[in-house]
């Protein structure tokens, strides 16, 4: 039958907040979006996207008679059944996630008198569920459910994750809100897999870890390829046809990034270490991960000889395509550790809007890969933006100053680079 419509309040307008407030009204829920951030919600209010991300804005324009933007939290409140928290959970100092954000969220609820269920999409530390459960019982929500529903989008392809993902995770504490959950996910094609909220807030941090670890698994793989002459995209591909280890996240290349990965490999060591428990493979992991652009940079100072008064280009900035997101872009320490050096860097990204502060003050920006590549002793791709692919690379390669291609994405042929002229170097691949 047709799935009951909800009227929903979503708290947070950040990538995570817009694609599940969108969503859900693509599914034909009745959505209020919440930011503190009066900018957003201004531009929000105007049709406008503060951020990028692909669909995003068809999805939003599609459905705006379902969806309302606000500052004010008893508005969104206001006849909504459903809270959703998708507030950011940035490391603080201590490396534990801050959940200041979130408190204020739950603090908020407090007089609600709609309110069936609180659902958690933010990520957070493992026992977050019942911390939360206790506030709503103390501020008189003993009636209202509570459910970690972690997300599993990827920046890029967030609108089609959410609406084919592998798996639904709904961890409620009773049946009634697993089902008003599994309800209101009705429309979306994946299996709903009801669990307990610990074990829920658990698979999130979990998959993530999985997830790098197989990239700085392929990473150190790569590495030895290269000492051995063996071809890591070989080799990853017929490992990857082992349907027991899958082919996916066995991409080599200089390292993970983003702001998912490092943010909660951080918030599982620190919540295993605050069990008194230190995790031993996901400290092998971020390490492998740092070593990666630590080895990038050793390749070029090697090939170049010095790297003072050396001019590198650094082409692609976000943390990967198809988004604007520079949070934990290789990037931007790949920048910082050439400007150290005493290269001068050029820079091109078509999406990136880097943070005025250093190491990107300190670069040129470009609007072209052609131009930031122009007179440079070395090139660097970063980040494997199709755009790259069109670049005339053969006019490229007699404009530089010197001939040196690092692909660090490992995106063009080696032989053809090296008919142009190129002196080409990739991770892992002779
Ligand atoms: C990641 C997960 O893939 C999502 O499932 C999860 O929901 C999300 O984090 C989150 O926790 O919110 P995201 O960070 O958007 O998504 O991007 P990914 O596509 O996972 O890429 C992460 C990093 O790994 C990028 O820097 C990418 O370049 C790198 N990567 C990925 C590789 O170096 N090799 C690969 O084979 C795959």
């Amino acid at each position: 039958g047709m799935p009951e419509r909800r009227q929903v309040a979503v708290f947070g307008a950040g990538y995570i907040g817009l694609v599940t407030g969108a969503c859900l009204a693509e599914l034909g829920h009745q959505v209020l979006v919440r930011d503190i951030d009066p900018e957003k919600i201004r531009l929000l209010r105007s049709g406008e996207v503060p951020i990028y991300e692909p669909g995003l804005g068809d999805m939003i324009a599609q459905n705006k008679e379902r969806l309302t933007f606000t500052l004010d939290a008893q508005e969104a409140l206001d006849g909504s059944e459903i809270a959703y928290v998708c507030v950011d959970t940035p490391p603080s100092a201590s490396g534990d996630a801050d959940l200041s954000r979130v408190w204020s969220v739950v603090r908020s609820l407090e007089g609600t008198s709609h309110l069936r269920a609180v659902v958690m999409k933010s990520t957070v530390p493992v026992g977050t569920g019942s911390r939360v459960r206790a506030a709503l019982d103390a501020a008189g929500l003993r009636d209202v459910g509570y459910a970690a529903n972690p997300e599993f989008t990827a920046e890029g392809t967030a609108v089609r994750d959410f609406l084919h993902p592998d798996r639904i995770v709904v961890g409620a504490s009773d049946e009634a809100t697993a089902r008003l959950i599994s309800e209101l996910h009705e429309g979306v094609v994946g299996p709903v897999v009801v669990m307990d909220v610990r074990s829920a807030e658990m698979v999130k941090l979990a998959s993530n870890a999985l997830l790098a670890t197989k990239i700085s698994f392929i990473n150190e793989i790569a590495t030895l390829c290269e000492k051995t002459g063996a071809d890591v995209e070989e080799v990853a591909q017929a490992v990857g046809l082992d349907h027991r280890l899958g082919r996916h996240f066995l991409r080599a290349g200089i390292g993970w990034g983003g702001s998912c990965f490092p943010k909660d490999s951080e918030a599982l060591r620190q919540l295993a270490s605050n069990t008194g428990y230190h995790l031993q493979l996901l400290s092998a992991v971020v390490e492998v991960n740092n070593v990666q652009k630590r080895r990038a940079i050793q390749k070029l100072k090697e090939e170049l000889g010095s790297l003072v008064g050396a001019r590198v280009a650094l082409l692609g900035l976000t943390f990967k395509p198809g988004t604007d997101d520079m949070r934990e872009a290789p990037s931007t320490v790949l920048a910082a550790r050439l400007l150290a050096e005493g290269a001068e860097v050029s820079c091109w990204d078509p999406m990136a809007r880097p943070a005025e502060t250093e190491p990107w003050t300190s670069t040129s920006r470009y609007a072209t890969p052609e131009e930031a590549v122009e007179h440079a002793d070395a090139a660097i791709v970063v980040t494997e933006w199709p755009q790259l692919e069109e670049v005339y690379w053969a006019g490229v390669v007699r404009s530089m100053r010197r001939p040196v291609l690092f692909d660090g994405r490992n995106l063009f042929d080696p032989a053809a680079m090296r008919a142009l002229g190129f002196t080409y170097l990739s991770v892992g691949r002779p």
